[in-house]
């Protein structure tokens, strides 16, 4: 019988169950087995596995998270670790492997097609939706829903006690979740890594809206965000193995500019990891089945070194390395939107 590997990697996100459900009850209709490689890549690395059967999935599309685990091991860091996953590729008698991740996972994956292990497919994930080659990844509507959320929690606290409140979402270098639970939640002013924030101009935004009568403004950031005015920053560099910046401190950085200088008093809340965690929404949900499906269905046709991908309403497929390609970030027609509503 032929064996379909799944593994999940990089950041977890809602609707990685679903892609893992889908993609075992169609193998196994299709007469598969699938096994569940722990861990992300480094299950792979180090052999840990699980018999992936209907009794595994049993009950898993409504959880967050992966039952498979996750982390963010890069192979290619360790020449040892690299030969590891081809020789365990072998030993598993894997006749494909479907890797579900990211930018980092996908890349990954990329390269092993390049250096011989051909049999992979790849399915799309990231809350922070900045992956070019599909519209849209499971994981960023329940996050985006998550964030919006929290700013109408953030409204009320903020309208009683006359306060500004900067809310600092996550997102990476892509200030989608923060553009879209921006507009969704009614934030006064939306700040993105994709436009240097000016603080002058922020604080005047605020000024003007409360000597328009308003006591409170919310103020949306995402994590990747910069001044303009390089003085201003922040925070200190933490690297990953893929040698990424750990994020996070331009939230409480902007909000003691924004009270220095308005003289407002501000709260900042940083929302972090609850952007990730918890049940998927519908569309994320249906998402992750259609691409587990469309995953399955490649492995079939031996179309390998894919990814599944939503273009529109209909999911296809791309060549992997396009996955990897370039960094989707937000669209400025969209951004424009979310300011006509600033101040
Ligand atoms: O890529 C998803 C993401 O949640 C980013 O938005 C964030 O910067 C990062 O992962 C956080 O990573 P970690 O879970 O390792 O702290």
């Amino acid at each position: 019988m032929s064996t379909i590997g799944i593994l999940t990697g990089g950041g977890d996100c809602p609707g990685l169950n679903p892609v893992i459900r889908a993609v075992v009850r169609k193998a196994l209709n299709e007469g598969y087995e699938v096994l569940g490689i722990k861990n992300g890549w480094k299950g792979l690395v180090e052999k840990d596995t699980l018999k992936l059967d209907l009794m595994a999935i049993s009950g898993i599309l409504p959880k967050g998270g992966t039952i498979l685990g996750t982390s963010r091991t890069n192979p290619y860091k360790k020449a040892e670790d690299l030969e590891r996953v081809k020789q365990n590729f072998k030993e598993l008698a894997l006749d494909a492997l479907i890797v579900v991740g990211g930018e980092d996972t996908l890349g990954v994956a990329s390269k092993l097609v390049k250096d011989g292990i051909k049999n992979i497919v790849g399915v799309p994930k990231t809350i922070d939706n900045d992956l070019s080659a599909t519209d849209y990844s499971f994981g960023f509507d329940t996050a985006v829903n998550v964030a919006m959320e929290c700013i109408d929690r953030l409204h009320t606290t903020a309208e009683s006690h006359h306060r500004i409140i900067v809310a600092e979402v996550m997102g990476r270098h892509a200030g989608w979740i923060a553009t879209e639970a921006g507009i969704a939640g009614g934030a006064d002013v939306i700040l993105i890594p994709e436009i240097p924030i000016d603080i002058d101009e922020v604080c005047s935004i605020i000024k003007k809206r409360h000597g328009r009568g308003k006591t409170f403004s919310i103020v949306v950031v995402a994590e990747g965000a910069q001044f303009k005015d390089k003085d201003l920053v922040l925070q200190e560099e933490k690297l990953d193995s893929f040698g990424h910046v750990r994020l996070g401190g331009i939230g409480e950085a902007l909000g003691e500019q924004i009270e220095k200088r308005t003289g407002y008093e501000t709260r900042v809340s940083v929302l972090g990891h609850i952007q990730r965690g918890g049940s998927p929404t519908a569309f994320d949900r249906v998402l992750g089945t259609r691409f587990g499906i469309k995953a399955v269905e490649l492995v079939i046709n031996k179309q390998f070194g894919k990814m599944v991908a939503l273009s529109g309403n209909k999911i296809i497929d791309v060549p992997l390395e396009k996955a990897v390609a370039a960094l989707k970030t937000v669209d400025m027609e969209l951004y424009n939107i979310a300011r006509e509503f600033f101040g």
